[in-house]
């Protein structure tokens, strides 16, 4: 309602006395070594403020806290990225910050950078998973099919670009307030970057204001500026504000990352596969940042969701020369399963074999182990969104002729299956141990969570969440701001873990609460108990604890009374502890695995070879829709975002440089550029997650891609096996085709 009003704050509407704006100098070259910098003696610097790298104080580190030391805040020596942040400038007037800009001297001694996939050599982290004999895999084979995959960058886009405000207090206390979806992830960067260790106490203070889209872009990024203005106003002595503009933010900020991805896989004559290697390669940009965990999902959903005996994924992140690249919806799996599903296609057409029929035929079930041998024990549903998405599609196709019907337009459909862990990889969760809290109040309860509201509907769903299992009505439960003074650490908003990992801590704390009252029966008396529990305090806290799905299974058949449950929903009943290796990549991978298939129809025009996505249905399994609203929201932006990933949606680098940094020319696909969709939600609940429910935020993302692209070579019969599919691109693979053709032909002849 705050949003559809206007009376929402964002980061830019809020305003502090005495406020400076704060703009980055950056490097101008992609690679080399600073050699000085300076400020322009001709020119008048009154009521600027100027930080560069000596300015970290004693006692903290330039670094931005990520998962590898090896991130600068401000870059002291070495450039390793065309967009490097090297010095900060502030003042209250913007246009003389400008003026001032131009005139910040940086001298730099240029280095030759390695500014693509393809030349990388040097490794940020690699991963290798072992599954079985792949040497008695393939020899069990009939055939052996290979193909290689690229897909590009992709921007997240979100309508608000970075930015956050830092308000300097006593005693080098600093307080943020910021567009971003990690406040406790502020919090440690800024801990580590101004020396202030927790025992510092309440000094360093993360607000989320109202954001306008996150998509992974404000993971990790808000660290660094959050950093910056940090150094600016305790230098200053003043509130800074530092808010990119759209270019900045394009040029500047973390993308998904560029990958090649080559698969080899064996498979019998019937369609069995026997043996998938793949080798799988990201761009993860100058620094490691998140790669390490972004290469970690890349690889354990490498293989698709199929099943095979004999398993290699050997996956690296490359250092190359360019802006980091970071989280983005999908987080890596989109990247492996594009690749995965088009091998598919090529598999089929290998074997004369119907695609669909050939994913059918090796699609994970229950019984069946994934790539890191972990056992499938329920809530698996591979097949059932197979045949739900087929089914809703021919009504789809039914209900919405829609079509350009030019001339001589050529059609095509494609079929994509996928699935996407939610949640922290491997004992991530058990790592974390996020907390949630509910506070008691005589009129119902407040959420105390640190995971933000970024237009998913985070607050909606958490406060239905606290509401059933209370047993009180929706409007009883307020929500408290993400305010690092107020909220407990409930871990990140990332990973699709929301709903199924902190959507169930608080779930138990509002069983502490109903432990504590005692039983009630209705609404009212919930509200006398807490009345008379309350006595006079304005509230009450109760917290919980992530535990392991095993965990709170046996506990709870070690004590829940016979024919007593909590509100409604499911109970775990099948749930098992997640036992991870992180030396050998073995094991239960995620606690639950969301399961998604798309029908993707596409018209290329065979004059401009443009192609267009018409209709896509997409079925997907999140365990349970708290929220069907939300949740089919979700799979439509998701799905969409992907359908611009697929089609129209290219990052162009020119000398480490993102060129096209403006909505005129990265072209993100608007509705009126959008298919007709159909979205059949599938709940096969997970009895681990909050009244069975699993992660919906990246799972879209995953399928429309290959569905689409395999829509193409349907319509066109030319497979492309890179993304976007621009028409250029598609005019180069249909040339490429004809030159083969034709070689073909000329060979013929010869003989
Ligand atoms: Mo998300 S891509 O896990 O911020």
């Amino acid at each position: 309602m705050e949003k559809v009003t206007g009376r929402a704050k964002y980061v830019d509407d809020l305003s502090f006395p005495g406020m400076l704006y704060g703009r980055t100098v950056r490097s101008t070259i992609p690679r080399g070594k600073i050699l000085s910098v300076g400020l322009d003696p001709e020119f008048d610097w009154t009521g600027f403020t100027f930080v560069d790298a000596r300015d970290v104080p004693s006692g903290g580190r330039n670094l931005i806290a990520a998962i590898v030391e090896d991130q600068p805040c401000l870059a002291g020596e070495r450039i390793e990225h065309r967009e490097e942040p090297i010095a900060l400038l502030a003042h209250a007037d913007r246009g003389r910050l400008e003026a001032g800009l131009a005139r910040v001297e940086v001298a730099c001694a240029a280095e030759p950078g390695v500014l693509d996939l393809g030349r990388a050599t040097e490794v940020h982290k690699a991963i290798a998973i072992e599954k079985g004999d792949l040497a008695a895999g393939f020899a069990e084979a009939d055939l052996v099919v290979e193909g290689t995959y690229r897909t590009g960058h992709q921007e997240q886009l979100y309508i608000e670009p970075n930015g956050v405000i830092a308000v300097p207090g006593e005693g080098g206390a600093i307080t943020v307030y910021g567009s971003l979806q990690c406040p406790y992830y502020v919090v440690r960067a800024l801990r580590v970057l101004l020396g202030l260790p927790e025992s510092c106490g309440e000094k360093v203070r993360v607000v989320q204001t109202t954001t306008g889209g996150g998509f992974g872009g404000k993971e990790e990024y808000p660290s660094l500026i959050a950093g910056h203005a940090a150094l600016l106003a305790r230098k200053a002595g003043r509130p800074v504000k530092m808010i990119y503009d759209r270019l900045e933010d394009m040029v500047a900020t973390t993308k998904r990352h560029p990958a090649i991805v080559r698969h080899r896989t064996g498979v019998k004559r019937d369609g069995t596969l026997t043996a998938i290697e793949v080798d799988l390669r990201l761009d993860g940009g100058a620094y490691v940042t998140l790669s390490p965990v972004v290469l970690s999902r890349a690889s354990i959903h490498a293989t698709g969701p199929y099943r095979c005996p004999h398993v290699r994924v050997a996956g690296r992140v490359m250092k190359t020369n360019t802006p980091p690249n970071g989280a983005f919806r999908g987080f890596g799996a989109p990247q492996a399963q594009f690749a995965a599903e088009q091998h598919m296609d090529r598999i089929a057409e290998a074997l004369g074999m119907d695609p669909v029929l050939l994913r059918r035929k090796n699609l994970l079930r229950v019984g069946d182990t994934t790539a890191t041998g972990q056992l499938l024990k329920g809530s698996v549903s591979a097949a059932e969104v197979l045949d739900r998405a087929l089914a809703r599609h021919d009504e789809l196709l039914r209900r919405n002729k829609k079509s350009l019907q030019r001339g001589k337009t050529k059609r095509g459909r494609g079929v994509a299956l996928f699935f996407h862990g939610s949640g922290f990889t491997g004992g991530g969760e058990a790592k974390m141990q996020s907390r949630a809290a509910l506070e008691l109040l005589p009129t119902g309860a407040r959420v105390l969570v640190a995971s933000t509201e970024i237009g998913q509907g985070t607050r909606t769903m958490l406060a239905q969440i606290a509401a059933d299992a209370l047993g009180v009505p929706y409007e009883w439960i307020e929500t408290a701001d993400p305010d690092t003074a107020r909220v407990p650490d409930s871990g990140p908003t990332v990973a699709s873990r929301t709903c199924m990992i902190v959507g169930g801590i608080l779930k138990r704390a509002a069983q502490a609460v109903r432990t504590a009252l005692g039983d009630y029966a209705t609404p009212e008396q919930f509200r006398q108990r807490a009345r008379a529990l309350l006595d006079g305090r304005p509230s009450l806290t109760f917290e919980a604890q992530y535990e392991k799905p095993g965990e709170i299974e046996s506990r709870r058949c070690g004590t829940a009374p016979p024919g007593r449950t909590s509100a409604g929903g499911a109970e775990p009943s099948q749930g098992s502890a997640q036992e991870w290796d992180d030396e050998t990549y073995r094991g239960d991978a995620y606690g639950a695995y969301a399961w998604g298939c798309n029908v993707a129809e596409v018209e290329v025009d065979p004059v401009t070879w443009e192609a267009r996505c018409t209709h896509l249905t997409a079925a997907i399994d999140v365990g349970r829709a708290i929220h069907p609203m939300l949740v089919e929201g979700q799979i439509e932006g998701g799905s969409l975002q992907a359908v611009g990933w697929a089609l129209s949606e290219e990052v162009v680098m020119q000398g480490g440089r993102m060129a096209n940094g403006q909505l005129t020319n990265y072209i993100i696909p608007t509705a009126l550029d959008g298919p007709a969709m159909a979205v059949e939600i599938v709940e096969n609940p997970y009895p681990g997650g909050p009244f069975g429910a699993k992660g919906v935020g990246e799972c879209p993302m995953d399928g429309p891609a290959p569905a689409v692209v395999s829509a193409i070579r349907d319509a066109i019969g030319v497979r492309l096996d890179a993304i976007p599919a621009t028409a250029e691109r598609i005019l180069e693979a249909v040339d490429r085709a004809a030159g083969a053709v034709s070689e073909a032909a000329a060979r013929q002849v010869a003989r």
